[in-house]
């Protein structure tokens, strides 16, 4: 088996390799003159199980994902497995108004065709995995963030919208401490509005916590509306990293102390690893590999 370094979420492989103590594939990358992407596999893969480690975001990463699947079909894999650390497109994953794509659906359904299995890691909404045409499976990062935010002393979880209040109760679970969830109403893609609420925040430690951080806005509004009610501190961690234009100084000018952001989008903030999750879950769902 082999483990294939796609041109993102390099991490992620890496880590991966290592944990599963396969070797990793290195294929050539190169850019023509025009910017197009070519990519040529050395080694001899044939018949070989080869799983493709490559963040789906943005556009040229999926691009770039769907011609090196072609090179590793062509050169005679056995199995593919498609390993999206993070899968781009995922809050779109219904029509919100009529005309709209699936856009979620469209990327899936051409990330199948060279693949047999696809794993990703906390999807926006579970059924995306659906839209998918072959075995299709999510692994949480929040029991690995949780275990980080350990040795914070945290002693109060939040969620910035219900959309996240069960990551905030598992992560609260584990570092045993209480948690809440705030109220979020969307106003257009890089503002959102969080409806006051008391929370029991007074003199403590606080965790944010979501799947994606994109322009920062719902990051910089829950820490303000913590930091009115009295919290100590605040920190903010999320799964996968976007930090969109100005995101990073958005949430430090609100008193965020500290941002902590996983390897699925590489960051300054990627302080906790995937590969954990990816690895635990492997063996469950995609036959013949073992931790
Ligand atoms: C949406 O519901 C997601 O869980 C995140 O809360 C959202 O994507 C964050 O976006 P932004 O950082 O732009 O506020």
């Amino acid at each position: 088996m082999f483990i294939l370094e796609g041109t993102s979420a390099k991490n992620v492989a890496e880590n991966l390799a290592k944990r599963l103590r396969q070797p990793l594939l290195h294929p050539v990358y190169k850019r023509f003159p025009d910017d197009e992407f070519y990519v040529r596999v050395l080694d001899d893969i044939s018949g070989e199980d080869v799983l493709i480690v490559q963040t789906a975001y943005p556009d040229q990463k999926i691009i770039e994902l769907l011609i090196i699947q072609d090179a590793i079909h062509d050169a005679g894999a056995r199995k593919i497995t498609v390993i999206l650390p993070y899968f781009g497109y995922s809050r779109q994953d219904k029509k919100f108004e009529e005309g709209e794509a699936i856009s979620a659906r469209a990327i899936a359904q051409h990330i199948s065709f060279h693949a047999d299995y696809v794993i990703t890691v906390d999807p926006h909404k579970e059924h995306i995995l659906k839209f998918f045409t072959v075995p299709a499976y999510s692994c949480s990062a929040v029991s690995t963030i949780a275990q980080h935010l350990k040795e914070k002393n945290i002693d109060f979880v939040l969620a910035p919208d219900e959309g996240a209040k069960e990551r905030a109760k598992e992560a609260a679970g584990i570092i045993n401490c209480d948690y809440d969830y705030l109220e979020k109403t969307r106003i257009n893609g890089a503002t959102v509005k969080i409806t006051p609420k008391k929370l029991d925040a007074r003199g403590k430690n606080v965790a944010i916590i979501d799947d994606i951080i994109s322009t920062g806005d719902t990051m910089a509004k829950s820490i303000k509306e913590l930091k009115k009610q009295g919290a100590k501190t605040v920190l903010v961690a999320c799964t996968h990293g976007l930090f969109i234009g100005g995101a990073q100084k958005k949430i430090l000018a609100a008193e965020c102390d500290e941002i902590i952001s996983t390897d699925t989008i590489d960051s300054d903030f990627s302080k906790v690893s995937v590969a954990e999750c990816i690895a635990a879950i492997l063996p469950k769902t995609v036959p013949r590999i073992k931790n």
